[in-house]
């Protein structure tokens, strides 16, 4: 069993699926899924021997103040993932603890912010010179007109969101009708601008990174999808993320990716490490990208605080990789404490 050497006051501070209980006690909510990773980084907290707290915070920011001002914590394992409903604004989560000087896990508002925003995302590493798909964006309001750059089949996603939400087999298009379509969609159902990219046939990588300066880069996973037909495109639906019924019938499965051949193992690190830099990512992130049957490598986006379910991609990387799933919390808590000095 792990322990750690230094016992801290951790609190571990995560998004509330509504008004949290007014006594914060979430132990029926820990043992369900939707606080799987929650519950996995609280237990491996109480595990190595650190004083944990916890709270769920949902719409207000005054019990994050009245919470770090009554029990000072050394460090805060930041889970949020969104505010009042809006993912965008786990920055600002994260702007408040800078502001309080608490010590917290995984990217700070800039990393949170460049990541979120894609287009912005895009323009910095083409800056770097890393491949990213063509593309255009799309705000609502605005005339939605192809311009000829764009060359079809296109992927029409939202600009600002993650998990796969507003992606469908419709987010494919092949032609300006479709594509009024599908970004009209996004307007209007989810709100937001809409991203136009060029679609990359390929294989789905996800590599995970952990680390502030010196990076540490683990095994990659790869989604495959086994029973869908060759001359159809392959994506990751939101269906094909979350819904197993599908995920079996399609013969969708993540896996631990079979080297490639030519070096392209060591151009991907080397090229999700400057994505991890470019984009101010600190603690641990992910990097999804394709590699094109011509052997490019396209960086799809980043992902700062990736999920930390012992299931998802970023632990069974960091497993396979030898760093057992105790051992990464505390690693990112240690990062998290490297980067406030
Ligand atoms: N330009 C693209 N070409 C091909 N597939 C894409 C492209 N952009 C996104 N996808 C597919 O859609 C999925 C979700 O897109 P992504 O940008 O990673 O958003 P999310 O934040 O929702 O994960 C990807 O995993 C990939 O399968
Ligand atoms: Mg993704």
């Amino acid at each position: 069993m792990v322990r750690a050497k230094q016992r801290y006051k951790v609190l571990a501070l995560f998004g509330s699926a509504g008004t949290p209980p007014a006594d914060q006690d979430f132990s029926k909510e820990l043992k369900t899924d939707d606080f799987a990773a929650e519950a996995h980084v609280i237990g491996a907290l109480k595990q190595l021997g650190h004083e944990v707290r916890t709270l769920g915070i949902w719409d207000e920011v005054a019990p994050i103040l009245d919470e770090i001002k009554t029990n000072p914590p050394d460090v805060v394992f930041n889970l949020t993932e969104h505010f009042n409903e809006v993912s965008a604004y786990d920055r600002n989560v994260a702007g408040l603890l800078e502001m309080l000087g608490v010590p917290y896990t995984g990217s700070s508002p800039t990393g949170l912010t460049l990541c979120k925003n894609k287009g912005m995302a895009k323009e910095l590493l083409a800056f770097h010179k890393i491949l990213v798909p063509n593309f255009a964006i799309y705000s609502p309001g605005t005339t939605i007109k192809r311009p000829s750059r764009l060359k079809f089949p296109l992927f029409i996603k939202p600009a600002e969101d993650e998990a796969s939400y507003g992606i469908s087999l419709d987010s494919f298009v092949e032609n300006d009708d479709a594509f009024e379509e599908r970004i009209r969609f996004i307007h209007e159902r989810m709100n937001q601008p809409a991203l136009a990219e060029e679609f990359i046939e390929g294989r789905e990588i996800y590599v995970s990174l952990l680390g502030n300066d010196s990076l540490r880069v683990f095994p990659f996973r790869e989604v495959i999808f086994t029973q869908v037909p060759d001359d159809q495109p392959k994506f990751s639906t939101f269906k094909a993320k979350w819904d197993d019924a599908y995920r079996k019938r399609w013969g969708i499965q993540n896996v631990f990716a079979e080297p490639f051949p030519n070096g392209t193992d060591q151009r991907i690190a080397k090229i999700c490490k400057a994505v991890y830099r470019a984009l101010r990512i600190r603690g641990y992130g992910r990097i999804d990208l394709r590699v094109t049957p011509a052997g490019e490598i396209v960086v799809l986006e980043a992902n700062p605080n990736p999920n930390l379910d012992r299931d998802d991609e970023f632990a069974q990387s960091a497993n396979k990789a030898g760093v057992s799933f105790p051992r990464l919390v505390q690693r990112i808590v240690k990062l998290a404490l490297m980067a406030a000095h």
